[in-house]
């Protein structure tokens, strides 16, 4: 197969949900769908348990399976299908934010009863800021829960979504018979109970058919009938090209656990999801068939072995092919590099590969030369945008408790921001140094692999911080420079030596940003 069929046939999205709306389960059966594996439960869940907050041998547990789980990759139809794992826990939220940096496209899993949650919305928000096209998934339409029309509206208000539906449920909970398939203008019944094999399906091409009646009941079939007249008038007609550009979104209703809609959903997606897309870099849009290689780092992953503390950084590959053995160019390094066992990911398993095309993930193996947002080129000097930090939203001081391994904290911190764990400032004002993360959970995380792998104690201070704006003025105006004096206290550096406002509340920032008004003050590192 040539270069530009390989890039073609490729399709690497994210799943993202709130906790608990079957996430696992859907990737999971999408995986047995696909056949790459055999039997439900073969993918663990990379969710840290509600409560397990204090249990670090949990914490790094779960960190091991998330490395199996990082990127599961199958073959469906020809098409070749890149999920990335996304965690939904809340404190883990940046990880999911960076992951969505490296996916062509998401679906979006909603619980039928629970509807639009919290952390849906917060992620829905960043892949419309950047357009990236969206399925929704309403699962679970095996127990009672919201009316779909209801639900949907709910969608669009919350989520500011534009959708239209492709599939329609006949009945729920009990009463669930199956799905009208707007998109491939049939109907499913489903019969088979089984929650480990592909049910049995009954088909029916029409809705005049007789034998549909007799199976769903006529006071159901003139309902259906009615609904779709109403999705008919009420929604758009779905346009793939909207799709793409992210201004109408899809929505299939299924159940996960039950095999309910999830091979439809798939057959969907591998027709209208986007095949790998071109990205822009600080010189150029990098599209993916120029043939010299680009990627970039979007995820590192600790080992868990404390002997060893290599790392496996994962890259999206943009453009060109990435191939072992060959040099290739760090451009924040400015240095070559070779890999001689770079990894791809096949179901839950990775293996050792000599080739892989734009829009798949590669592991490699590092010792400390990769953080995240660095670029790698076959020789091109670029730097690929969209990895921004965001503001924290704790903020502690970090204190060397043992004074003869303060080199160790010192490289531990390092390693530990490169990966990303959490945000290092520096306090311009006696250079004391800020940890800021996205949860409480990171703290617990930093202080157990600082001792377990680097052998630092350290202890957190509490620091009173609202938010942390990245700062952008004209250093020589006289606005900045009052700024800068009066300000001195809350005024820090990033780990790559930007300046940010430490604001430590809502109104001191707004007061700030109303005195100052030739600043800006940003919510993100990149503006
Ligand atoms: P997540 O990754 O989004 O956090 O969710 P996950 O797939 O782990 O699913 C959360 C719970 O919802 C699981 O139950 C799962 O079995 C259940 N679930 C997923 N899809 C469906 C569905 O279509 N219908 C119904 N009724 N339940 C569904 P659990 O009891 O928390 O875990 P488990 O013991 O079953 O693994």
């Amino acid at each position: 197969m040539g270069f530009l069929e390989e890039i073609k046939r490729r399709r690497t999205f994210g799943i993202i949900s709130h906790p608990d709306a079957g996430k696992t389960t859907l990737t999971e059966k999408l995986l047995l769908f696909g056949g790459a594996i055999q039997e439900a439960g073969a993918v663990k869940s990379n969710k840290i348990k509600k409560g397990a907050t204090s249990d670090f041998m949990e914490i790094e547990r779960q960190r091991g399976i998330s490395v199996a789980t990082s990127v599961l990759a199958f073959v469906y139809k020809d098409k070749k299908i890149n999920i990335l794992d996304t965690p939904g826990h809340k404190d883990f939220a940046e990880d999911t934010f960076r992951t969505l940096t490296a996916v062509d496209s998401v679906i979006v899993v909603i619980d039928v009863a629970k509807g639009v949650e919290e952390q849906t919305e917060k992620l829905v928000k960043v892949c419309r800021m950047r357009k990236i096209p969206i399925i929704v998934f309403i699962n679970k339409l095996d127990r009672e829960g919201k009316d779909a029309f209801d639900l949907m509206d709910e969608v669009e208000q919350k989520l500011g979504l534009k959708v239209t539906p492709l599939s329609i449920p006949i009945g729920m909970g009990y009463d669930f018979k199956g799905i009208y398939n707007i998109w491939e203008k049939n109907i499913q019944l489903f019969q088979d109970e089984s929650k480990q094999t592909i049910g049995k399906k009954e088909h029916f091409e029409s809705l005049d058919d007789p034998g549909l009646e007799a199976e769903i009941g006529s006071s159901r079939l003139e309902n259906l009938k009615e609904e779709l007249e109403l999705i008919e008038g009420v929604y758009p007609t779905f346009d793939q090209q909207e799709y793409l550009d992210g201004n109408q979104q899809p929505v299939l209703f299924g159940s996960a656990l039950n095999n309910f809609g999830v091979q439809e959903l798939l057959n969907c997606f591998i027709e209208i999801a986007p095949k790998p897309l071109a990205k822009q870099s600080d010189t150029r849009l990098v599209e993916p068939d120029d043939e010299k290689f680009a990627g970039f780092v979007f995820k590192i992953h600790a080992n868990m072995d404390p002997n060893h503390r290599d790392r496996l950084a994962f890259i999206k590959i943009v453009s060109g092919t990435f191939e072992r053995n060959k040099p290739y160019h760090h451009v924040r390094l400015k240095k070559k590099l070779k890999f001689s066992s770079p990894n791809a990911f096949f179901a839950e398993k990775k293996q050792i590969v000599d080739i892989s095309y734009p829009g798949d993930i590669v592991g490699l193996h590092d010792t400390g030369n990769f953080k995240i947002g660095d670029t790698l080129t076959a020789g091109d000097i670029l730097q690929f945008k969209g990895i921004p930090s965001f503001s924290p939203e704790h903020f502690r001081f970090i204190n060397n408790n043992d004074p003869l391994k303060a080199k160790q904290l010192a490289k531990g911190i390092d390693q530990l921001m490169d990966e990303g764990v959490a945000q290092l400032f520096t306090l311009n004002l006696n250079g004391r140094k800020v940890i800021g993360t996205v949860g409480a959970l990171q703290f617990e995380v930093i202080q157990y692999r600082l001792l377990h792998e680097y052998g630092a104690k350290c202890s957190f201070e509490n620091l009173n911080v609202h938010k942390a704006c990245w700062v952008e003025a004209n250093t020589e105006g006289n606005d900045f420079k009052e700024f800068q004096r009066i300000k001195q206290k809350f005024l820090a550096k990033d780990k790559s030596g930007k300046l940010v406002f430490l604001a430590d509340s809502a109104f001191s920032l707004q007061m700030t940003q109303d005195k100052y008004r030739d600043i800006q003050f940003h919510y993100t590192s990149e503006f």
